[in-house]
Order: C-alpha cells, then structure tokens, then sequence
C-alpha cells in the first residue's frame, strides 16, 4: 500500500516571510481553520520569538484549533524555546521546531560559529525543547549544502537527544530531483537511528524544482512534505502544497503516497489567502491560478466541448473550482461562440453565427478579453446606451480598523427607492455589497482598475470595472473625487447593462433573431 505523507503546512510561518504576505494574529485563525478543515496535518502557525504579534498567534490558533498539529518555530537560543512553549502551551497537540545552519557557509558568514558549537547549540536545544513537549522537530537549515559526513552527525546527536522529526531543508532551492532523493536515502543509511524518526522534505523554488524534488524526497522515504499554499514564501516561495497533493492524486501509478488533505478545500483555502493578504497568485497558477481551467484555443474548445479529457487531467470540481471556462479570445472557434450565445439566450442560425463570428474575430484582435457584453454589442447596436433604470442617491461608507460597512440608496425610473445596508472587509467591498443587496443581484468582480483623470490632490478618479451579474460578464465606469463613490457609480453602470441584456434576452427568446435588428 502507499506509505502515508504527513502535510506540514508553513504558509503562515514561511509563506508570511514572503514580501506583502504579512498576515495579523486574527487572518492567521481564519487560515488556521481553513488549514483545519483542508485537512493538514501539521499547521506552522509562527515564529514566536520574531514578535509579539506572532507569539499571540501561536497561542490563538493552538486555543482555537485542535486536531492538527501546531508547531512553532525557535531558533537553538533558550529564549526562542521558552516562548515557543509558551505560545503552545494551550495546544491540543504541539510541536516545537528547532532550526539551526549547518552549512559552512552559514556557520561561518551568519552565525560565526564552528561546527563543534553547532552540534552543542543542537544538543542543548532539542533536550530543552524535550522538555516542553515529545513532538520536537530538528531542521538542519540549508542541509542541500552542507558537508555531508557533519550533516549525518548532527541529525545522529538531534535524534539521540530526543528529535522525532528531522527536516532537510533546501532553503535555497539549490538541489534538483535526483540530489536530494540521494540526500534522504543517504541520510537514512549513514544515520540508522534516523529509522525511528520521520524523515521530512522542505523546499524552495529558487530553480522552479520545488515541487519536483518534495515529490522526488517522498519517493526516496521523506514521510512528511513542508508546503505552502499557493507556493508563497521567501523569494520564489516553498513548495506548493496544491501541486504536490494533486501531483499525487493525479498519477498515483507514478507517484505512490497518500494523506488526508481534502482536495475540495483545496481553492476555498486558496482563494481566503489571497483575500487575507491582497496577493494573487499568477494567472497561470498550477491547480489555483485564474486561468488554471480556462480554455481559450479554438482547436482546445472544440475537444473540450466534446470531451473535457481531451485537455483537462484534473476535473475542477475536485479541488474545489467552480468548473472549466471556455474564455472568449483571439483564439478562440465557432463552437464556443455559438455556445455562449446559446447560453446566453440566443439562437442565431448558421448565417447569423458565421456574420457574428467574423465581426467577433475583428474585435478580439483589439480586445484582449471579449465579455459578454460585447457579443451583445455585437447583435444589438446601441447595447452600450442602455437606458437608466438605477441611479444612487445616497452612498454613506464607514471604515477603518474594523470591518466596514456602507449604506446606499438607489432610486431611478421604474424602481422604487431602495435602501440596503452591507457590511466588507473594506470601502469598496462594503459599497458593492450595499448596491449588489439593493439590486437584488448576485455580483463577481472580475477585475477593477482605478485612474485619476486630474491631477493634484482634489484629482477625479474613475474607477472601471469588470463584473460578473447573474452569470453574465459586463463592464461598468464611474468617477468621483471619492474613489469608493466612483467604484459604486461604476458598479451601478453595469447594473443597469444587465437590466437591459434580461430584457433583451425575454425579447430574443420570444422572437425570432434577425442580424442587425
Ligand atoms: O528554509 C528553511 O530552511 C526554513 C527552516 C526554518 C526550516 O524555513
Ligand atoms: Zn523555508
């Protein structure tokens, strides 16, 4: 049977090392439980010693969450143990993470110590950490490069002092597939007492290998991988933990491990950290990037439509994504524009698709992404004049250091006034909520961008946005002194788009469509 891989999660010790990804005690809970219910096994919740911000931390997600591991990080100093412990001391079950440099290079150019005071600061600390708890971790920091015979020795003295898992990092991102599959198979026969510990794999991606050599470990007998998700952490980030798990679940002919994250959470968990710190993964993210199931090639839309196997190895549903998008580009076939069409209430024939589809093609080559919006242009010239069936009236935001909320008013011509209260983890998120309630309608952001159009302090800023309404893609502008304002009046302008594509839609599915009607 598969051997079992133990999932160490560090994107809020590690992964908040990264540039933008700090993270306050109250983000780090939310992600905690999320971990939680991903399913980890093992949650790194802070580096107690580095702040009071992150001893809090520990404390709170070790009081609040209980099944999975929580671990702390302490350097080999008494006083990195001592607050590790403390800020465990609440934990269900904890573990303290003890690192220290054992490549030359760091001995001598950081720490400015030999080898002998290694192996003593190694010793005195894991016995301190035994103390305070029998889950204690030893990391060999930068262990990709460090002398061999004095890496064996000090995971040797780590293991007799009472470590029960010893970690090889490759904190540089240094080592490649082959290399560190041979590190961990050498470690294991060089040490024997290292049988009765768990071996554990943790990588950066410096060279884009991140993953490929935490596969590479496990396959070599690493029984525990050191991730994070969406790959965040410092400089090119550790190894992403949706790709390793997936790797896994994909190929399980090849890649022979199992664990317990459950892969549904997988985006959820994605999409909460990148609310929590305001960053992104890329586009073209493995498993949770935006374009991760989107399909824009013609020749690809056409297998999808058929088949999805033809170019998806991972159904969406399984991690969690709402499903495969056939994205409408440049690229893209007359398959796909007529099942947009379809979808969107339409039903032209073979010579209304073949005008559409040539007038389509003309405006992808000036457009980089065509919503839906545009093909209604394409069959409704004057779409864009829709006329105005709400306006706001009245827009009151209150926000700070707690969660903001907004009042607004909207009135306008066959609509009664409506006033609607929503709260947001900021301005424009509280706007949008407040105007989505007031319209009755379910409201995505896709994209929203904010130019000032004058300059100097009293500058208009206009704010242009990308929003999906009930299912249909739109555009919308606004602008204001006040930028909140300006999103809100720009979200009011797609409204109003959407009101008219439903009425046009009632019309086309009550009537036969005509080109150029
Ligand atoms: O990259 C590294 O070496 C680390 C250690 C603290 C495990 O993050
Ligand atoms: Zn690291």
């Amino acid at each position: 049977m598969a051997p079992d891989v133990i999932i160490f999660d560090t994107t809020l010790r590690d992964g908040e090392q990264a540039p933008g990804n700090a993270m306050s005690p109250e983000a780090k809970l939310r992600l905690a439980r999320q971990l939680d219910a991903l399913g980890v096994d093992v949650i790194e919740a802070g580096f107690p010693a580095a702040s009071p911000g992150d001893l809090l931390a520990v404390q709170q997600v070790g009081e609040a969450v209980r099944r999975p591991v929580i671990a702390a990080l302490a350097r080999c100093h008494d006083r990195d143990i001592d607050l590790a412990a403390e800020a465990l001391q609440s934990a269900q079950r904890k573990r303290i993470h003890i690192v220290i440099a054992t490549s030359d290079l760091h001995l001598e150019a950081k720490l400015r110590i030999d080898r002998a005071t290694c192996l003593e600061r190694v010793r005195s600390a894991v016995r301190r950490a035994r103390v305070h708890t029998a889950d204690v971790e030893f990391s060999a920091e930068d262990a990709t490069r460090s002398d061999l015979d004095f890496l064996c020795q000090v995971v040797a003295l780590a293991v007799a002092e009472g470590a029960t898992t010893i970690n090889l990092p490759d904190t540089v991102g240094y080592t490649t597939p082959a290399e560190y599959a041979a590190l961990f198979r050498t470690v294991r026969e060089r040490v024997p007492e290292s049988e009765t510990v768990v071996l554990s794999a943790h990588c950066h991606d410096d060279l884009g290998l991140a993953v490929a050599n935490s596969l590479a470990a496990i396959e070599a007998g690493a029984g525990q991988v050191e991730c994070t998700i969406n790959g965040i952490g410092e400089r090119a980030g550790n190894a992403a933990l949706e790709e390793i798990v997936m790797a896994g679940r994909t190929r399980p002919q090849v890649l022979a491990f199992r664990c317990g994250v459950n892969a549904r959470e997988i985006v959820r968990t994605s999409r909460l950290l990148s609310h929590e710190t305001g960053v992104f993964p890329q586009p073209n993210k493995a498993i949770v990037g935006r374009n991760a199931f989107a399909h824009e090639a013609g020749i690809h839309q056409h297998g999808m439509l058929q088949n999805v196997l033809t170019y998806e190895i991972i159904s969406p549903e399984t991690v969690g994504a709402g499903g495969s998008s056939i994205v409408l580009g440049k690229h893209s076939g007359r398959h796909a524009l007529e099942r947009r069409y379809r979808e969107l209430g339409y039903e032209p024939d073979a010579g209304t698709l073949e005008q559409l589809y040539q007038a389509f093609t003309a405006l992808a080559d000036r457009k980089r992404q065509i919503l839906d919006e545009d093909l209604l242009t394409l069959l409704h010239e004057g779409f864009h004049r829709a006329p105005e069936v709400y306006t706001l009236t009245y827009l009151r935001v209150s926000c700070g250091t707690e969660t903001a909320s907004a009042e607004v008013r909207m009135a306008g011509p066959g609509f009664r006034e409506r006033t609607a209260t929503a709260s947001g983890n900021g301005p424009i998120a509280a706007a949008f909520a407040a105007v989505g309630e007031a319209a009755g309608r379910t409201i995505e952001v896709i994209d929203l961008s904010v130019q000032s159009v004058t300059p100097g302090r009293d500058s208009l800023g206009r704010v242009l946005l990308q929003v999906r309404i009930d299912g249909k893609s739109l555009s919308g502008h606004g602008a204001s002194t006040d930028i909140v304002e300006a999103g809100a009046r720009a979200l009011v302008h797609a409204l109003n788009k959407i009101d008219h594509a439903d009425g046009l839609e009632t019309a086309a599915l009550s009537s036969s469509y005509y080109w150029g009607v």
